[in-house]
């Protein structure tokens, strides 16, 4: 066991039920290893709405934290190994943008409700929380694009446009009533009477890490060389790329994939290599995981094993000497976490 493995262990050991550790599956398996609970973002959003654990420790990206900080009670902490471990896809769509183009939208004078996939920042969920609007993850967009379709005449769904179109597909709606944003000036090239005619207004995000890097000829090419393999990807990956797999959905639909399929079966997976590493490990001898191709997100990667032991140190001996701790517990500006929240609160109240 390294050093830094065996400093968590003896604190979590001390600190016993008054900390909590939870692990984005893409988190490296030397963090994994050390986590209480793991899960998707949404997994993740229900279990700590539940916890009752004084430090809560959340490895992840920071609107995982921020999400976190959020739903927890206020003599709750939530603290990250790396505060700097961001999300490009939530940096694509900055609150003051958002708020121009949201403002834009209503001017068309058709309700317009905002659903932001949970990579956002607070910032934009407050906006989509007072404009009566509500967050998805990509476990649950199909049923929260329905909840917001049946509260107006148009959804404006942000940061993720290939989450967006995949799930326009999934739920058949025609081309001619979806658009991808133009959100260049403020919003102002948008034209109010393109908007009145549509059903799904898109913000032009993106993860690199699954749209870029996932491609229709790399699935070609595993179907020549095991004709009988199956594929699933992550639906961040752009539309081409999910219809050309056979199945797509969150990392915990893409486990429970793996766990149901019979011994012997080959699954390419198109997802963060963390997680496709730690389910080739998994199920090696068993089935042939096999991934789509190497992308790893670096953001992810900042949370070592190494700075969760610095924090937890840090997190101990404050709690043996009643002082601060020296890492900044993770809050949300007061102005904007009662409307972000309740983002947040209708989702898991419509998905529960
Ligand atoms: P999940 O919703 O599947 O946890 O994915 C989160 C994410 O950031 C994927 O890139
Ligand atoms: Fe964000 Fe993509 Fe990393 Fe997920 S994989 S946290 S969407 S940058």
């Amino acid at each position: 066991m390294s050093n830094a493995a065996q400093r968590i262990e003896e604190i979590r050991g001390a600190l016993g039920s008054d900390l909590v550790i939870l692990g984005h599956h893409y988190q490296h398996d030397s963090v994994i290893q050390h986590c209480d609970l793991t899960g998707d973002s949404l997994e993740l959003a229900r279990k700590v709405a539940n916890l009752s654990a004084r430090y809560i420790v959340f490895c992840g990206v920071f609107f995982m934290g921020e999400a976190a900080a959020l739903l927890v009670e206020p003599e709750q902490k939530v603290f990250m190994p790396d505060r700097t471990a961001s999300c490009t896809m939530s940096e694509m769509a900055p609150g003051p943008l958002v708020g121009n183009v949201m403002d834009w939208l209503k001017s068309s004078g058709k309700t317009i409700v905002p659903l932001t996939y949970v990579n956002s920042s607070a910032a934009v969920k407050g906006i989509v929380g007072a404009n009566g609007g509500a967050t998805c993850t990509s476990a649950n967009a199909e049923i929260m694009l329905q909840w917001c379709m049946g509260r107006g005449d148009a959804v404006f769904f942000l940061p993720d446009k290939n989450l967006a179109l995949n799930t326009a597909n999934t739920l058949a709606l025609p081309d001619s009533l979806r658009m991808v944003l133009d959100i260049r000036r403020g919003g102002s090239n948008i034209q109010p009477d393109v908007v009145r005619e549509k059903q799904l207004l898109i913000w032009p995000g993106c993860c690199s890490i699954h749209a870029a890097r996932f491609k229709v000829r790399q699935i070609e090419e595993a179907r020549v060389k095991h004709p009988d393999c199956t594929v699933i990807v992550h639906p961040e990956c752009t539309p081409e790329v999910v219809q050309a797999s056979d199945v797509s959905g969150s990392t915990s639909t893409i486990i429970r994939y793996c766990e149901d399929a019979p011994a012997g079966a080959t699954i390419y997976i198109g997802t963060e290599i963390n997680l496709v590493e730690r389910l080739v490990q998994r199920y090696a001898g068993e089935k042939n995981i096999v991934p789509l191709a190497h992308s790893a997100c670096q953001n992810m990667a900042k949370n070592t094993e190494d700075k969760l032991a610095d924090l937890l140190d840090d997190i101990a001996k404050s709690h043996e000497k009643g002082t601060p701790t020296k890492a900044e517990p993770v809050t949300v500006d007061p102005g904007t976490a009662a409307n972000a929240r309740s983002s947040l609160e209708r989702m898991l109240e419509a998905c529960a």
